[in-house]
């Protein structure tokens, strides 16, 4: 067995067209602290400048197209403002030797009507969003026509275009959490009769052509991808065991011929056979993250790495509060507690001023960050 300090977290990674220096990825996280219009913002940069100890940095969940914006504040890649926003950002990422992915995030029926301006939001069926609370997020919802399915590749193929300009060494598609990708590929979301609905492979197809659009004009070594199957978030339901394993099989046969250099799985086991038979299929390398409902803590990632069930662990959670994560887990130092209430709060506190600990290696001292 292992320690922490003699992990292979610690070995470092080629992902694709990237070299990684540690197998710890800064996992995507929304946190809705760009500019009103969607344009990256000094403080941002300051954030990630702060976690490029991490092998791979992934952003928050970007809109690629003004009417997939789900939230206030978040940024966007759809305007040369917003371009020059996060040209600021991954140079400062850069500077410390990190790669750095755009998170492509359309939010299909989650958007927020309030912030993309348009009357519908635009799903791949009339089916309003409605969680398990009642919410709704969207007061109408719009099946999507075939123009508006060329329309939306061709969005993700022009933000990650946009991408690379701002000096983003790739992107990942968000095809997790019941964002628009994922709601092609769940049958409680996708109601189509055309060639984008039905069977298994025809709710695969516009995730995977998506994925070659993008592929196509990047590079498939530049593309990765989050998936989350059988996870149940935000109404995107995937509950038929048998129908997950038909389907996200059907994506990842499709990828295969040309496989995108990571696979972001989000799954609490990652040693199943749904994980690890897509890490087959996809002939793509593996990051792991458990999700939502247990925190991603240095012994799991740990273990998920030496255990072979995955290549690479995506953290969040424990990331926002310790910038310096990396180094705290690998010389074993404790950890400040990420406060909630800020996660989504706007300005510098519980974003930029969770401190670094500063104690020589071997050293316990830990700053508190100042509004705790
Ligand atoms: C504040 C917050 C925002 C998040 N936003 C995103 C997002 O934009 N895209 C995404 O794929 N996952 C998002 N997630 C999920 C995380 O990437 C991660 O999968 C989840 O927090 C579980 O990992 P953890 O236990 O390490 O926190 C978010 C999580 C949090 C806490």
């Amino acid at each position: 067995m292992t320690t922490l300090t003699t992990s292979r977290l610690w070995q470092p990674l080629g992902l694709g067209a990237v070299s990684l220096k540690n197998r710890l990825v800064l996992s995507p996280m929304t946190r809705r602290r760009a500019a009103a219009d969607g344009t990256p913002t000094p403080l941002m940069a300051e954030y990630y400048a702060q976690r490029s100890g991490f092998g791979l940095v992934v952003t928050e969940g970007v809109y690629p197209s003004q009417e997939g914006r789900g939230y206030p504040n978040q940024p966007g890649l759809v305007d040369d403002a917003h371009e020059h926003g996060w040209a600021a950002v991954t140079d400062a990422v850069h500077a410390n030797g990190t790669p750095i992915f755009a998170q492509l995030m359309h939010a299909g029926r989650v958007a927020n009507l309030e912030v993309t301006g348009t009357e519908t939001a635009l799903a791949p069926s009339a089916i309003p969003f409605e969680d398990h609370h009642g919410r709704h997020s969207a007061h109408s919802t719009t099946a999507a026509t075939s123009q508006d399915i060329s329309r939306l590749i061709e969005a993700h193929v022009e933000a990650a275009r946009r991408a690379r300009r701002a000096g983003f060494d790739g992107v990942e598609l968000h095809s997790a959490n019941g964002y628009l990708l994922q709601q092609f590929l769940a049958p409680s979301t996708n109601h189509r009769t055309d060639e984008y609905g039905g069977s298994p492979h025809r709710r695969a197809r516009f995730v995977i052509d998506v994925a070659e659009a993008v592929a196509d004009e990047i590079g498939a070594d530049r593309v990765g991808i989050r998936v989350s199957p059988g996870a149940n978030i935000q109404g995107a339901l995937e509950p038929d065991e048998q129908d997950v394993s038909a389907t996200y099989a059907a994506l990842f046969r499709g990828l295969r011929q040309r496989p995108l250099a990571y696979v972001s799985m989000i799954h609490p086991v990652a040693g199943s056979a749904v994980v690890q038979d897509i890490r087959r299929t996809s002939g793509s390398l593996m990051i792991v993250n458990t999700g939502f409902s247990a925190v991603t803590d240095r012994h799991t990632a740990a273990a998920l790495v030496d255990a072979g069930h995955a290549d690479a662990v995506a953290v969040g959670r424990a990331a926002i509060a310790n910038p310096d994560l990396p180094r705290r887990w690998q010389t074993d130092r404790p950890e400040t507690v990420p406060d909630q209430t800020t996660f989504y709060a706007g300005g510098a506190t519980g974003y930029t001023d969770y401190l670094t600990d500063n104690a020589p290696d071997g050293g316990i001292e830990v700053d508190q960050p100042h509004h705790q």
